[in-house]
């Protein structure tokens, strides 16, 4: 299981596959573990690891099992535990849920909100009864929330505007959220305004 992006807190437990119930015979971490610092883990049980050796599976050398990065990524796990940091990213996850549910009330082109916790999306349609993509209007809100203050959408390619991926950090405030949502609202508001929609 891959939970590069959603582990160590970010869906609301430390992993996602905790509100699934189950437990994989393989997990990848990467990004958040090392907190800034270049570090990816695999956990697997002593029989898997057994098995990779025999069969000679080897990616990396030199950097594998650099103790200056595992103490980092120990410290990281250490402090999501003490500062209950997936018990918060749960609390400001339903926060930012329930803003974009009323954003969405409010204004036509939000076709859907899904997500868990502090990984949340918004899909931006162009019409209501296709409920087709609506990637040039995606694009016109992520460039005015910029504008306007608010790096909204983490995956800002072109031809992907039409689902904005929202996460904030783990460490988010209530009133941060409160400020990104109303700066989300301002910049839907202004964009439907100006194209006359
Ligand atoms: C879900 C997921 N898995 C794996 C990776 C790759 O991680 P790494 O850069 O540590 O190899 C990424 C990077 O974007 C990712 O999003």
């Amino acid at each position: 299981m891959d939970e590069a992006q959603t582990g160590i807190g970010r869906t609301g437990r430390v992993f996602a596959f905790e509100e699934d119930g189950v437990v994989p015979d393989i997990l990848a971490l990467s990004k958040t573990l090392g907190c800034g610092l270049p570090l990816a883990s695999v956990s697997t049980t002593a029989e898997i690891e057994a098995g990779c050796a025999k069969a000679g599976f080897l990616w990396l050398t030199t950097h594998l099992n650099d103790p200056l990065t595992a103490a980092v990524g120990a410290k990281v796990l250490e402090i999501v535990a003490r500062d209950h940091v997936a018990e918060k990213a749960a609390e400001r996850g339903e926060q930012l849920r329930q803003g974009l549910l009323r954003l969405q009330q409010k204004y036509w082109c939000i076709g859907d909100v899904r997500g868990q916790g502090l990984l949340q999306a918004i899909e931006i349609i162009s019409n209501v009864k296709t409920k087709g993509p609506g990637s040039e209007l995606g694009q016109a809100v992520s460039d005015r929330a910029l504008e306007l203050g608010l790096s909204c959408n983490v995956v800002n390619l072109p031809g992907m505007g039409g689902v904005f991926r929202l996460a904030p950090p783990v460490t988010v405030s209530a009133e941060e959220i409160d400020t990104g949502l109303d700066i989300l609202d301002r910049a839907f508001d202004s964009v439907l305004q100006a194209k006359g929609l």
